[in-house]
C-alpha cells in the first residue's frame, strides 16, 4: 500500500497541464496510463469504454481547432479519447469514463506527465474526425506529455467546512 501522507501529498500536487515539452513520451508510460484506465472500477463491471490513441499531429491540429478550450492539445505529442459505450452500459457510462479519466491522468502524473481535461468541443466534428459512431460518446480528450514550464500554483479548493456535513 501507499503511505496515506504520500498519496494525499500527491493528489494535492496534481495539475492540469495546457503546455508540453515537444519530446515523446515513452512507450512504456503510454502503457502504463492506458493500464491504469483499464483497471478503472466500473458498474456491473461492464467496462463500456474504449481509447483511442492519437499520435498524428494532423489529427491532433484538427482536433484543436475544434476545441473550444483546449487549443493547445496540438502541442502534445500524444492523446488519449476516451469514449463511453453507451451501448454497453447505458445508465453508468458517463461515471465510467470519468473514472478512467482520472485513474489516467493520475497515473501520469506519477510519471512527470502532465495532461488536462478537454471537455468544451465540438463533439460531433470531432467524433467524425475519430470515426466515431451515433452510438459512441465522446468524453473527453486527455492530451499527455512532459510539462514545459513551471507546474502551476493550485487553485484554492473550497474549504471542508463549507462541503462537508455530518448527520
Ligand atoms: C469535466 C471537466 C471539464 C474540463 N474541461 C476543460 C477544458 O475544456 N479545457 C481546459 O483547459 N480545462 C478543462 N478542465 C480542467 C479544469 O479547468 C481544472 O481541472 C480545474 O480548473 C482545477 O484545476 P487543476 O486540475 O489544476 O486542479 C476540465 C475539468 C473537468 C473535470
Amino acid at each position: 500500500m501507499i503511505d496515506p501522507e504520500v498519496f494525499l501529498k500527491f493528489l494535492k500536487g496534481r495539475r492540469s497541464i495546457r503546455s508540453f515539452q515537444d519530446k515523446s513520451i515513452t512507450e512504456k508510460e503510454l502503457g502504463m496510463i492506458l493500464e491504469a484506465g483499464r483497471w478503472t472500477p466500473s458498474a456491473s463491471h461492464r467496462q463500456p469504454w474504449e481509447f483511442i490513441v492519437i499520435k498524428n499531429n494532423e489529427i491532433l491540429e484538427k482536433i484543436s481547432k475544434n476545441a473550444f478550450y483546449g487549443k493547445f492539445i496540438k502541442e502534445a505529442p500524444v492523446a488519449i479519447a476516451i469514449v463511453g459505450k453507451i451501448k454497453t452500459s447505458s445508465k453508468w457510462y458517463l461515471i465510467d469514463t470519468s473514472l478512467v479519466s482520472m485513474n489516467m491522468m493520475l497515473m501520469a502524473w506519477t510519471l512527470g506527465i502532465g495532461s488536462c481535461w478537454i471537455g468544451a468541443m465540438n463533439r460531433e466534428k470531432v467524433k467524425n474526425l475519430l470515426g466515431l459512431k451515433e452510438t459512441d460518446h465522446l468524453l473527453t480528450i486527455l492530451p499527455f506529455g512532459y510539462i514545459k514550464g513551471s507546474i502551476p500554483e493550485p487553485k484554492p479548493r473550497k474549504p471542508l467546512n463549507k462541503i462537508v456535513k455530518n448527520v
